[in-house]
This record gives structure tokens, sequence and C-alpha cells, in this order.
């Protein structure tokens, strides 16, 4: 079978580190036991594991380091932003968002809209793909509780300018939170120099780890209410959940083996030479991927002129052909994986004018990726935008 050039690392890096893989599976068989619930030595092995996997988590976010206990665990960024949205927001609240956000943001806070008399502000971006920090500030209200902004698009691969918007939120004294499943482990992030107030991830793109796990990071200051109970193992007697950090937002057993993951996934990144390093790799891929699509004729790109304050995410169309049909072919033809469609991003795809095309084809690069795998992509497209231009000459005989 022809090797898979994999190009889907927005959807999750794969493949992961090896010594991720190796330590989820000594980490399980050593000691994959309930943490925090018992006295025995594997249940306290496991439980350092879980608290230095905090700690190095609260400090690679630039959280409080005081205060590991605020970096709690879910099950991915959707669980987590469930969380952070539905504890910061209660009838009257109003929110300010935007359109580059995911579905995971959109979809719990537009059910607070329909469900629970909360307001909502959808901020557009500009050509270029990014929010104007001063069109947030427009959009607070004396009501705004939250400002939540996607920190890297996974459609558009643009970074958001959150420093400046942390800066107008703090000045307003509104919480500002991010949702940084693209960026964690690919940006630097420091939520203290930053103002951001409440940080979203998941575990398994740039952070290197498995499914099934990702966090809330949550700074001193903030309060969040709780909106789920059950076991925590501790003060078993009481009949509420507990209203302190972590337990505030850990419900049931933690997810031990996604968390041993994250804590491998943070020494690959160590060893790597850290975020910058990985990023700078990938943006020579992604740029060269750009140049590429940039002189195929009937190839568009999106928001991808300029590839300063961005991902190794490139998101583009061929002329005369649907997303989902190139997506096919390169999969059928090229053995390239990339993914197709709407990216559980529609107001990006609504703003871009896309929809009737149903989207576009998502190109984003990893650590793993090579130039041969760009210069291979580059060779497909080219052949699909021949086929697409042949299509267009024989159907107008
Ligand atoms: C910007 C963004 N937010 C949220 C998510 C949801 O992440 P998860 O599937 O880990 O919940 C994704 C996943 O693709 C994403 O790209």
């Amino acid at each position: 079978m022809e090797e898979l050039i994999y190009l889907d690392n927005a959807a999750t890096s794969w493949p992961k580190p090896d010594n991720v893989y190796e330590f989820m599976i000594d980490f399980y068989k050593a000691c994959g036991v309930n943490p925090g619930r018992s006295g025995f030595d594997k249940a306290i092995e496991a439980g350092n594991i879980l608290e230095d996997t905090r700690k190095r988590l609260t400090a690679f976010f630039g959280g409080d380091v005081d205060a590991p206990e605020r970096l709690c665990f879910s099950y991915n960024a959707t669980d987590a932003l469930n969380l952070l949205i539905q504890g910061a927001l209660k009838p009257g609240d109003h929110v300010v968002t935007t359109n580059v956000e995911h579905n995971s943001v959109i979809r719990p806070i537009n059910h607070l809209v329909r469900d629970h008399q909360v307001e909502a502000t959808y901020v557009p971006f500009d050509t270029n793909g990014f929010v104007d920090p001063g069109d947030i500030a427009s959009a607070i209200r004396p009501n705004t509780r939250l400002v939540i902004v996607n920190h890297g698009s996974n459609v558009l691969g643009t970074v958001q300018p959150v420093a400046d918007i942390g800066r107008l939120c703090k000045e307003k004294d509104v919480v500002f939170a991010i949702d940084a499943s693209q960026t964690a482990g690919m940006v630097p992030i420091d939520m203290q120099a930053m103002n951001i107030d409440v940080l979203a991830f998941t575990g398994h793109k740039s952070l290197m780890g498995s499914t099934g796990i990702g966090g809330l990071c949550i700074r001193k200051h903030v309060e969040l209410a709780q909106t789920r109970s059950g076991g925590t193992g501790v003060r078993s007697a009481y009949p509420f959940h507990l209203p302190e950090y972590p337990y505030r937002m850990e419900f049931g057993t933690p997810n031990m083996v996604g968390i041993a993951s994250l804590w491998a996934g943070q020494e690959f990144i160590d060893q790597s030479g850290g975020v910058e390093k990985i990023h700078a790799g990938e943006m020579k891929l992604a740029n060269k991927l750009v140049a590429g699509f940039h002189a195929i004729d009937g190839v568009t790109t999106y928001c991808c002129d300029s590839m300063d304050n961005h991902l190794a995410t490139v998101t583009m169309n061929v002329e005369g052909l649907e997303a989902g049909d190139v997506g096919i072919m390169l999969d059928v033809d090229f053995s390239i994986a990339t993914r197709t469609g709407l990216h559980c991003a529609p107001l990006v795809h609504q703003q871009l004018g896309l929809v009737d095309i149903h989207g576009g084809v998502r190109f984003a690069a990893g650590p793993f990726n090579t130039e041969a795998h760009i210069d291979a992509a580059i060779e497909a497209v080219t052949e699909i935008a021949e086929r697409a231009r042949n299509m267009k000459r024989v159907s107008a005989k």
C-alpha cells in the first residue's frame, strides 16, 4: 500500500511522538489505577503524574503557578468550553465572540441564547482573517460577562491578537477566554502577560497527547459556576459537589492515560526545542505549500497572502470542483489525507461565501511532515486543477 501523506494535523496530530506512545503504555501498565481515591503506593504514583501534569501545563500556559489546582482536566476542548461557557453566563448576560469560532463555542452559546435568555454578539473578521480588537471592545455592553475568542482558526490558520483583546477586556473588567485548541503547543501563550483569564485546550492536537483529554486553565481571580456534579474521591459524606478547584470542574475518574500522554507531550515539546522551534519548522512547510498553490491556475487560498501570525493550516479550493471531490481525489489518487467541508466552523465559511460549494479543502502540516510531503501535495493539486480545467473544456464543447 502507498504510504499515506498525513496533512490533517489540525484535526488531530498524527503520528504521535514515540515517547508519547511508550509513556502511555508504560504508565498504564505500571500504575493505571485510580488516583486520589486510595492510599496505596500505585495510587499515589498515579496521583503524582496527575498533579505534575497540572503543574507543567499551568507553567506552559503562563497561568498561576502557585495555583495548579486551577488547571482542570476534561474530555476534550469541547467539554472544557461547555464547562466554561455554561459556568460563566447566566440569564440576562451578554457574551461577545467572533465569526472565527468552532461549533464547540458557537453551539453552547446558541443553546444559552435560545433557552436561557443570554445575548450574544458575533464579531466578523477582516479580509485577512483577523478580528479587530477595537470591534470586540465596541461590542462590550454593561451586561457583557464574557469575551471568548478562537486563538487560532482551524480553517484560516490566522492567529488572533489575543494580547490586545485581553488588554481591552481587562480595562472593561470583562472575563476574557480563549479557545486554544489549535494554538496550545503551537504558539507561545502567556496567560498573565496576555491578560487571558481562562484558556480551553485539547490534548490531541499540538500538545501531542491522545484523544479524550483536554481542560481549562483558570486564573485565580475568576470564578466559574459549577454545572455538573458527582464523585471526586474525597469528602464523600458531603452531599454536594466540592466547590474548590480542581474538583469544582472535574467529575468522576480522570482519563489517566490521556493525562500521561500530555505529560509525555510536554517532554516532546521540550526535547524538540520548544514551541517556537516546532512552529518555525511547520511554517517553513506551510509557506512552501502556499507558494506552490499560488502558482497553480484555478486554485484559491483563503487568508494566506501573508503568513505572519499564522498556523501551518492552509485552506483552498480548486475552481470548478466541490471541496469534497478534491478531498476524495487527494485521498484515492494520491494517498494524501486532508479535511474538507465546513470544519465545524460554519460562520467562517458563511463570511467567505463558501457554504454553497460546501467549504474548502484544508491542509495542515505537523511536526512529522517533510518537504517531500509538501512537494507531493503541490503536484497532486496541480494535476487535480488540470483535470478541472479539462472538464470545463469538455463541457463547454
Ligand atoms: C478551534 C477548535 N476549537 C475546538 C475544537 C474541539 O476540539 P475537541 O474535538 O478536542 O473537543 C477544535 C477541534 O477541531 C478546534 O479546531
